[in-house]
């Protein structure tokens, strides 16, 4: 295959939110450097994987909610301090931009990153170099890369937190959960599944426990695939009506044309010893 070169442009929006659009012969990409978040990811020929709220708010107020938000360095609330902000810091922080090229099968790099700062040494004690990687082919890989910089052993949890657009949630079967183990954040009970797939008909919020998990998210017209690695969990999220009805960024019906499936490390014994790196990956791509 002849590889042609990419484009790239980096703009900002009149809030002052910079976004990094990419267009290669194999895929379209938007990354806003806010979060390291992603927003867009169409490989040629398909409609766009990642779902992404019309009502989000683009104005740095707020996370963006769709595409793939990082939860970072805490998935959910902090457990000994809920005041501070869900899913930790990272959503809403301003990463670097580390480096940008193509590889020779086409494949677009890019590399984001962030490190402790004032602001963030006042939320969480440690120093760190947090690296989020894009590959951006006909399959996207979204990697998270924690090094622990500082000088005592660092604990996190977090999340590639992804919002998988699908023409109709009644229609999704989410397989590669058969047997697992299960928290129901709605109820606080753990379960196992069956060796049924899973679909979605009501609010649904759930802590799987995997490992280097292979799922199938099946929909009428298309199956994608996502593959990932070094995750102690998966998590699935619909809000289904009332709890859309709630969020001022999500449209009311917004949760018949989405669904999260995230990566994710959530149990609380994941400790990064001094100068070791950590890397959380989801990939993901439309088998048909
Ligand atoms: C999921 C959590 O990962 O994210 C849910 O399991 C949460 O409990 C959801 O409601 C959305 O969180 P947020 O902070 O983006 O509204």
């Amino acid at each position: 295959m002849e590889v042609n070169r990419f484009s790239a442009q980096l703009t900002e929006n009149s809030f002052g939110l910079s976004k990094l659009s990419i267009q290669s012969q194999l895929a379209t990409a938007e990354i806003y450097l806010q979060g390291a978040q992603i927003t867009k990811f169409q490989p040629k020929g398909e409609s766009d994987l990642l779902w992404l709220s019309p009502l989000s708010h683009f104005d740095g107020s707020k996370p963006i909610r769709g595409g793939i938000p990082i939860c970072w360095p805490w998935f959910g609330k902090h457990t000994e301090k809920p005041d501070l902000p869900q899913h930790g810091f990272a959503r809403m922080s301003e990463f670097r931009l580390k480096s940008l090229y193509q590889l020779d099968d086409g494949t677009v790099s890019v590399k984001l990153q962030l490190s402790e700062t004032p602001e963030t040494l006042a939320l969480w004690p440690y120093s760190f170099l947090l690296t989020v990687g894009f590959e951006i082919g006909t399959t996207l890989t979204v990697s998270v890369t924690t090094t622990n910089t500082s000088t005592r052993p660092m604990p996190i949890t977090q999340a590639i937190h992804s919002y998988f657009n699908v023409s109709n949630i009644n229609d999704v079967e989410l397989k590669g959960l058969e047997h697992t183990k299960f928290l129901d954040k709605l109820t606080q009970q753990t379960q196992q599944l069956n060796n049924q797939s899973v679909s979605i008909n009501g609010e649904v919020d759930r802590i799987h426990t995997t490992h280097n998990a292979r799922l199938q998210l099946q929909n009428k017209e298309r199956i994608i695939s996502i593959e990932q690695n070094n995750e102690d969990s998966t998590v699935v999220w619909n809000p289904w009506i009332e709890k859309s009805e709630t969020m001022n960024d999500f449209p009311d019906h917004g949760y018949t044309e989405m669904l999260c499936v995230e990566a994710a490390n959530t149990e609380q014994n994941k400790v990064i010893k001094l100068n070791e790196r950590y890397q959380l990956r989801q990939s993901l791509a439309v088998t048909h």
